[in-house]
């Protein structure tokens, strides 16, 4: 398995936790992913890169028949006591090709903040394409350009590789950043077509359990998410 980008051990029970109640990612990016993944009842969708299986566990609440992949086995553990058997979870390294996966078999994919982890995007994006069917769907969120650019100071247009502090600061995440022309660019080149481009700001449920950081990321974008159609 992935060593450099997958999150093992004590990162993967921190981020399981973390990814739980976080303004980032419960209030912020998987409001806006499921927002614009819509009405799923019916379709069989693949969670790609699906960490403690919150995206998998909600969109089988809401009637999606639902297969996720992911590169850690602490996070596919905490993954498995959330979807309770509700969907197919597999230990899978997304730099390898989708070879469980028929062409054309699933309906749609959610690839949440997992695209900056990857190395091998362009295969990674040919092997989405090849499972998807003819109008099916794809989402992508990833950590926002300018957000990258505000933290590690530097060029905006770098495509450096970083390590991000998490928690207390012993533990980090390996991931590139990803200008927005690379971004979008990678995306299109790939045969995929842009349907929705949003810069999530934060639920409103936030401003009741944490206001400071509602105010933040209504100011300052932390997520850029997408919405893509397989012609
Ligand atoms: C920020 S987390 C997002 C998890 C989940 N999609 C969510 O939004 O809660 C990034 C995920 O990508 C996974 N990942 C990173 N590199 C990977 C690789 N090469 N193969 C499989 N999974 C990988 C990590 O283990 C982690 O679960």
């Amino acid at each position: 398995m992935h060593k450099a980008t997958a999150y093992h051990g004590a990162l993967g029970d921190f981020f399981a936790e973390h990814s739980d109640t976080s303004p980032y990612n419960a209030y912020t990016d998987r409001p806006a992913m499921l927002r614009l993944a819509g009405d799923v009842s019916g379709a069989r969708i693949l969670d790609v890169g699906c960490g403690a299986g919150h995206y998998a566990a909600e969109l089988s609440a809401r009637g999606a028949q639902v297969v996720g992949i992911e590169g850690s086995a602490t996070l596919l553990r905490h993954a498995r006591a959330r979807v309770n058997g509700h969907a197919e979870l597999l230990l899978h390294d997304l730099e390898e090709p989708l070879g469980f996966a028929a062409d054309a078999s699933f309906d749609g994919a959610v690839c949440a903040l997992v695209y900056e982890h990857i190395r091998n995007r362009v295969r990674l994006l040919g092997e989405l394409r090849r499972i998807l069917r003819p109008d099916g769907w794809l989402l992508v969120s990833t950590t926002h350009p300018t957000a990258d650019w505000c933290h590690f100071g530097g060029s905006y247009f770098s495509h450096d590789w970083r390590d991000l502090p998490l928690g207390d600061g012993e533990l980090s995440i390996h991931y590139q950043r990803i200008p927005l022309e690379t971004f979008l660019g990678e995306l299109l080149a790939a045969g995929f077509v842009l349907e929705q481009l949003v810069e999530p700001r934060p639920a409103a449920g936030l401003r009741e359990i944490d206001e400071t950081a509602y105010e933040k990321l209504h100011q300052a974008p932390s997520f850029l998410a997408v919405k893509l159609r397989r012609p």
